[in-house]
């Protein structure tokens, strides 16, 4: 097994190197990749750049070049359940484009032909995540993840993304990294700890919490690997 762990800004992937200690860093297709052997699997950590086409690139290059095996994502998220708090940790069950609009031919926002509204994550790394939470007494929620290329920051915003998907939370990285585990039929994670709740005030609880969320995660995701390789 070769487990990549990725995350979107230096911010959610600096926490886990610090715990990894020893890497090899490697340039591939514009990005730092670090290659290190922890507790004795390999494992491959990036931070992708904000944004799909980023994520997307990060998360088929780990699979394909690097040959990982499993994908877990760590980051932070806006809350829109209103029931999730700056820290708290939300884990994709599905995930969706919420951006993705030709809703003009008629079809509903997030699909085109050949794709599908939702994409799911792997059930069994849900299921090692709940141990780990048993174990840590840290709780988390699962839920609905809805993507986009947009800092949302606007209460009409988050209304429709609930309206058209039902999302929990909202990010930017999401969706487009499950999207290629499912193609590529890789076992795909993904957590967020929320940093803000997407609302006028959005980029100042950002700037805040951020740093501190993106660590609530990285750790969380590090005892999955634990688990994972024990
Ligand atoms: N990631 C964290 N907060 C976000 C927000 N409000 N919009 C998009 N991505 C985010």
């Amino acid at each position: 097994m070769k487990i990549a762990i990725m995350g979107a800004m230096p911010e959610e992937i600096t926490p886990i190197l610090e715990i990894v200690g020893e890497y090899k860093t490697t340039q591939y297709a514009n990005n730092t990749y670090y290659e290190a052997s922890y507790k004795g699997c390999e494992v491959v950590i990036a931070h992708s750049k904000i944004g799909k086409v980023f994520s997307t690139l990060t998360a088929t290059s780990m699979i394909e070049h690097f040959a990982c095996t499993t994908l877990l994502f760590s980051g932070v998220a806006g809350g829109i359940n209103p029931s999730l708090k700056i820290g708290d940790l939300i884990v994709a069950t599905k995930l969706s484009q919420h951006d993705l609009d030709i809703t003009a031919f008629g079809h509903p926002m997030g699909f085109v032909p050949g794709g599908s509204v939702f994409v799911e994550t792997d059930k069994e790394l849900i299921s090692v995540a709940k141990d780990v939470a048993k174990e840590l007494d840290k709780n988390f929620q699962e839920g609905v993840i809805a993507t986009g290329d947009q800092f949302v920051h606007d209460t009409k915003i988050k209304e429709a993304i609930v309206k058209n998907f039902g999302a929990d939370a909202l990010e930017m990285e999401g969706a487009s990294v499950a999207v290629v585990c499912d193609a590529l039929h890789v076992p795909c994670f993904i957590l967020r700890a929320i940093s803000d709740t997407a609302d006028t005030d959005a980029s100042f609880s950002f700037d805040e919490f951020m740093e501190s969320s993106a660590i609530i995660s990285a750790a969380f995701v590090m005892k999955m690997v634990d688990k994972i390789i024990e």
